[in-house]
């Protein structure tokens, strides 16, 4: 079972007045971790702006899963030096899994010595000490902890949205497939405990919040650290308990780990919404293999047959990569022929990038010209198949949890179905944040257009 490390609330409102800035570059997990950074922040007095040139404090939240990633940061931390000049009192600081690895560290440090403060993903939860240390030291901190200590709970958080919330329910992967840097920069598996999350997402339901979505990297080995039998589908079966909650998705799941007591469960639970992310990766058992995946291609679709079976209107995603190391002609052509067999409502679809440690770095490489080529491919092959998919939805009528305005026309509203698809429709904004039935009248590419229903009903 994990360590607790508590957060300490700081004394000083070291931020009183001032102006916090902070952006992410990962995944929903990193985008959760900034959450916290900004709850932190803002015990501390900081007040968010839009605003870099405003900034009292910038707080690059980094990712490093593929280079363009990590190029993003180093290209913004270039155009930062010039504010940071003009500002001296301005706070950079740069944290999240591009510290994690020494040489990404060490490349900050080096190249941008005006950055204040360097750390991790497992000392998140130090930054008011550090800020303190920053402050009244005028000295830069690199501090990143080696491995993980514990799970840090009670960390204030300022959630970006009234209506959805994101929940981490475990952290770190013990997986290892052989092209991701994630295992090595969030080290092992660790699991929240159950009570804590009940409590998180009930106080949640009474400020407001209608969905939760639960995070991990494979969130279907949920409790395999505890010493009890408790596992994923034990969590989803008390949540479905709490009142007030309309909607829970979870992602990711490893198509490994979706046992069929989870399927059991997704098939009873109410508020378990039908869209399950299965990331396939690749169609060819080889490359599978290669990849660490630990399943073949034939469980894989026995696993999509199963969960079709069982909620017959599930919506299924997934992660795709091509041009992986050895990736053949033949390799990529059952990644798309999986692809069509699967339908995919829509599909990740990323190029293989290496990532220095990881061993896959070491195998021989696909030519980019050919990995792009396949990219293409694969892209257009999965543009089809979602805009037949969203074609099929016509006529049909759908629960619609209404988000907000678009952005590009105050006169259309927007929201998710249940199975995670973007609708928008004409209706006064009163809706927003309810439940409402929505007949689908057209299915775009990415979208679905729809009429609201007259007498509210779904069928
Ligand atoms: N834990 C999740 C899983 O196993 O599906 C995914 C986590 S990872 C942050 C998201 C996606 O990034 C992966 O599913 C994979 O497709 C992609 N990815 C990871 N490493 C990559 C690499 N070296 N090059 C290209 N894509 C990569
Ligand atoms: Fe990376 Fe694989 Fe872990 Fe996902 S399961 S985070 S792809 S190592
Ligand atoms: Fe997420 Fe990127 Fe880290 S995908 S876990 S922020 S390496």
């Amino acid at each position: 079972m994990a360590d607790l490390t508590r957060y300490e609330h700081p004394i000083k409102k070291l931020g009183q007045g001032k102006l916090m800035y902070i952006q992410s570059f990962g995944c929903q997990m990193n985008e959760r971790d900034s959450e916290s950074l900004a709850g932190m922040l803002e015990d501390l007095g900081y007040s968010p702006t839009d605003t870099q040139e405003k900034a009292d404090i910038i707080v690059l939240n980094t990712c490093c899963v593929r280079e363009t990633a990590e190029s993003k940061v180093f290209g913004l931390l270039g155009r930062l030096r010039k504010l940071k000049v003009a500002k001296p009192d301005l706070i950079l600081a740069v944290c999240g899994c591009m510290p994690q690895q020494e040489d990404a560290a060490k490349r900050i440090r080096h190249s941008f010595p005006f950055v204040d403060l360097i750390f991790g993903t497992h000392n998140i939860h130090e930054l008011p000490r550090m800020i303190h240390q920053v402050q009244e030291n005028h000295e830069a901190i690199l501090e990143v902890w080696a491995t993980e200590k514990g799970i840090s709970e009670n960390v204030p958080v300022r959630r970006k949205d009234k209506l959805k919330a994101w929940v981490t329910i475990m952290y770190g992967c013990n997986n290892f497939c052989t092209y991701c840097i994630v295992p090595y920069v969030r080290g092992r598996e660790r699991s929240r405990q159950p009570e804590e999350i009940v409590n998180e997402i009930t106080e949640l339901v009474q400020e407001g919040y209608k969905e939760v979505t639960l995070l991990g990297q494979n969130v279907n080995s949920y409790g395999k650290d505890f010493t009890n039998k408790y596992r994923f589908a034990d969590l989803l079966l008390d949540l479905e308990k709490i009142e007030g909650l309309e909607r829970i998705r979870f992602m990711t799941s490893h198509p490994r780990d979706f046992d069929q007591r989870l399927i059991d469960v997704i098939a009873s639970a109410k508020k378990v919404c039908e869209h399950y992310h299965l990331p396939a990766q690749a169609g060819s058992n080889r490359i599978l293999k290669l990849m660490n995946r630990g399943y073949t291609r034939e469980h894989y679709l026995e696993l999509i047959s199963k969960i079709k079976r069982a909620v017959p209107n599930a919506s299924i995603t997934a992660d795709l990569m091509v041009g992986f190391p050895g990736e053949t002609e033949e390799d990529f052509e059952d990644t798309l022929d999986l692809v069509k067999q699967v339908r995919y409502d829509s599909a990740f679809t990323f190029v293989y990038n290496i990532r220095s440690g990881t061993p896959a770095a070491k195998m021989e490489q696909v030519p980019e010209e050919v990995k792009s080529k396949r990219i293409q491919k694969l892209i257009e092959l999965q543009g089809h198949i979602s805009l037949e998919n969203n074609q099929m939805e016509e006529g049909r009528v759908l629960e619609v949890l209404v988000e907000g305005e678009t952005k590009t026309n105050p006169d259309l509203l927007a929201g998710r179905t249940r199975t995670n698809k973007l609708v928008v429709f004409k209706g006064a904004k009163d809706l927003i944040g309810k439940l409402v039935a929505i007949k689908i009248i057209k299915g775009r590419p990415n979208l679905l257009e729809g009429e609201l229903e007259p007498n509210g009903a779904i069928v």
